[in-house]
């Protein structure tokens, strides 16, 4: 492992400055297909949590971010090394210290969602004592063009409601807003239905799922983050949502979220097939 003489890679608030260096080696990132250079600009704004910045010779080499979703309930994501600086402990300092911030500063539960092949991720996070809440997929089926009346969504006053159902129907389960995982409660709901994610009751009050749209180049993507209803309901409304997606114009149909063998067999039946090659585990650690 290469180690540094002078200057040595320091770890310090981001700036307005690291702009143009995050959108630049972000380009180099999964293909190009990295968000992070996109919303960096947004995040240095976020006036909770942390963004930090790896700083060498004078030029922005690695971020990393510590996101609140709701009261107790944190996010860390963004965590990007230049791919020129990897493999020198870059990584490792800046995930240390986004830990060692949130045990000052925050509070509840601190997450992390990762490919289930990223090594150094897995090794950093049980290293820090995170455990493996579980492992997410995602399946995908072809929207069905009937048309479908049994969605109403949901209104920000019935959050507790909607909060309560989820606690009846998956008291473990987690809400997947964008691609963030939170525990469902009323005020991780009403976050995430300020900021863009949808809700929507399912035949009255048998059931609610929470999705959100991404407008790709082939057309909107309608992706199915949670789902909570008594469990022999749980078919009906996967084909249901299937009509929902169609009668909201999109191409594709996603469900992600945690695998469990009932979920898979329900989402078989529905006929979602597995759209990944690898799954991602889902981290958290509780403060203490
Ligand atoms: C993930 C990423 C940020 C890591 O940054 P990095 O600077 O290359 O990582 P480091 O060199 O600090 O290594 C991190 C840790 O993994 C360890 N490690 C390296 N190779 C490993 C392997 N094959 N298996 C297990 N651990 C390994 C390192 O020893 C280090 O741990 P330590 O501090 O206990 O010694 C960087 O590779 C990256 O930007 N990848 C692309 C974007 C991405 O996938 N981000 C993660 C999204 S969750």
């Amino acid at each position: 492992m290469t180690s540094f003489t002078s200057p040595i890679p320091t770890i310090r608030p981001a700036l307005p400055r690291d702009k143009a260096d995050v959108a630049e080696f972000t380009k180099f990132i999964w293909d190009g297909h990295d968000y992070v250079g996109e919303v960096f600009p947004r995040w240095l704004e976020d006036p909770h949590g942390i963004l930090l910045a790896a700083e060498y010779a004078g030029k922005c080499v690695g971020c990393a971010k510590v996101s609140l979703i709701a009261s107790g309930q944190w996010w860390l994501e963004g965590f990007r090394v230049d791919p020129k600086f990897q493999d020198k402990r870059i990584g490792s300092r800046l995930d240390a210290a986004c830990n060692q911030w949130w045990d000052e500063h925050g509070d509840g539960m601190l997450r992390l969602m990762t490919n289930s092949k990223r090594v150094k991720v897995h090794h950093l996070s049980e290293t820090r004592g995170f455990v493996r809440a579980g492992e997410v997929c995602a399946y995908a089926a072809e929207p069905l063009t009937k048309a479908t009346d049994a969605f109403t969504p949901l209104q920000p006053e019935e959050a507790e409601e909607a909060a309560a159902l989820c606690q009846r129907w998956m008291p473990n389960g987690y809400l997947n807003i964008g691609w963030k995982f939170a525990a469902p409660n009323a005020e991780a709901m009403r976050a995430a239905l300020q900021d863009e994610s949808l809700f929507f009751w399912w035949r009255g009050r048998k059931g609610i799922v929470s999705a959100w749209e991404d407008d790709e180049e082939d057309g909107n993507r309608f992706i199915v983050g949670m789902e909570a209803c008594a469990g022999e309901d749980r078919v009906q409304l996967l084909e249901d949502v299937r009509r929902l997606a169609s009668a909201r114009g999109s191409v594709v149909l996603r469900w992600m979220n945690i695998m469990s063998e009932s979920i898979l067999r329900d989402l078989d039946t529905a006929g979602y097939r597995k759209d990944w090659d690898d799954a991602a585990y889902l981290y958290e650690r509780r403060h203490s």
